[in-house]
């Protein structure tokens, strides 16, 4: 899947280890010689910071080869890392749309204009789709890998272009303009008396001047639609091109597989097909005598100063890591079963779990021989 694709989507739901997955991935990647740009959303500070990121700004940012070299890492190719900033892609692309100077100030500095580019549901999801379009075909990389937000829905970005622009394109927002528009400010006398009646309420609450903020945001706003529309409906086309692989991330706990499994069948639905799965901090069936005799003597044989209790609570942490373990892969029945009977099965990798973060190089790259072992 590295060698094929151009783009890579890193899915699952929040604190499975999409982001560790997706950084793991871009390591792989770059181990093979690619030149990989890795958007991310919330990397941990500390992994980050032993990438050398010490800024957490949109810029591009490209590992320095020592950091690699220092861990004893063959990395031909190479890894740039972007944070995405859900405000400062919606602000270029404002500045993008927008016809003229003051009319892109304008809604630049509209309170709501802050508001929606911030907190509107799916604007962060729409926000990352937009930026994938904006890089994926920049001949700088040779792949683009995705760490998608932690949506409570993992799969929210699929329709978050066009729920967007109907949310904002809607007969409610297109009645207010009108109301707005046709005097040339903000007249109640022109709307039904109802909606008079609850608009004036409306602004004894919030303030005279809020509606018509709402009504000249909307009107400017609606003045770059026709464009905004057509490019949400190429990012979302772009989605669904070759060269484009969606990665499931879960961990072996049911609610995640259940997501997963939805996920999929989503991707289904609108005639894609997850090209991975990712298994996440799996617990492993120990191959060694871990009686309390045993853990009694290896205490004396390596001379560890433990106290007496200490066999009996190992043993006991040990038994109940066998039982996760064995949880583990009733769990994962459910997945493997809903593979697909036909064609060629999806591939699947295992991460155990480490136990410690993965924050740092040397941790990366066990995860990335993990998912993505190197050949020969
Ligand atoms: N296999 C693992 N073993 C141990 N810790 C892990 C493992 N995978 C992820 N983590 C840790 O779990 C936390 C959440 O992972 P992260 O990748 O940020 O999740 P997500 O992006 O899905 O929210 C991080 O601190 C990460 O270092
Ligand atoms: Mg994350």
């Amino acid at each position: 899947m590295l060698n094929d694709s151009h783009v890579v989507l890193c899915v699952g739901c929040g604190g499975v280890g999409k982001t560790t997955t997706c950084a793991a991935l871009g390591l792989a990647a770059a181990m093979r010689g690619k030149r990989v740009l890795c958007l991310t959303i919330d990397p941990a500070k500390r992994l980050a910071q032993s990438l050398g990121l010490e800024s957490f700004d949109t810029e591009a940012q490209t590992i320095a080869p020592e950091i690699f070299a220092k861990a004893g890492l063959d990395v031909p190719g190479s890894l740039t890392v972007m944070m995405l900033d859900t405000k400062a892609t919606f602000d270029d692309l404002v500045r993008s749309l927008a016809t003229d100077d003051t009319q892109r100030q304008r809604i630049l500095d509209n309170v709501l204009y802050r508001y929606i580019s911030t907190t509107l549901a799916g604007t962060q999801e729409y926000m990352a789709m937009e930026k994938l379009y904006a890089v994926k075909d920049d001949d700088r990389y040779d792949i683009v890998l995705l760490d998608t937000p932690p949506t409570s829905h993992a799969l929210d970005f699929l329709d978050a272009p066009e729920r967007l622009v109907s949310a904002i394109d809607s007969p409610a927002v297109r009645w207010f303009i009108k109301a707005f528009s046709d005097s040339g400010k903000f007249s109640l006398n022109l709307l039904q008396r109802g909606a008079a009646t609850i608009l004036k309420g409306v602004s004894k609450i919030t303030g005279g001047g809020f509606l018509e903020q709402v009504a000249t945001f909307l009107t400017e706003f609606n003045a770059l639609f026709g464009s905004w529309r057509e490019r949400a409906e190429m990012v979302a086309s772009a989605l669904r091109e070759d060269g484009v692989s969606y990665v499931l991330v879960t961990t072996p706990e049911p609610m995640s597989i259940r997501e997963v499994l939805f996920f999929s069948e989503r991707l289904r639905d609108q005639n894609m097909a997850p090209d991975a799965y990712v298994v996440n901090r799996l617990h492993r069936v120990h191959d060694v005598d871990a009686s309390e005799e045993a853990i009694a003597d290896a205490m004396v044989k390596h001379q560890l100063l433990l106290g007496d209790k200490a066999p009996r609570r190992v043993a006991e942490a040990a038994r109940q890591e066998a039982r996760l373990a064995s949880l583990n892969r009733l769990n994962l029945y459910a997945l493997e079963e809903a593979f697909p009977e036909e064609g060629t099965p999806p591939a699947v990798a295992y991460i155990p779990d480490y136990y410690r973060d993965i924050h740092d190089v040397t941790r990366l790259a066990w995860v990335a021989a993990q998912i993505a072992p190197q050949q020969g």
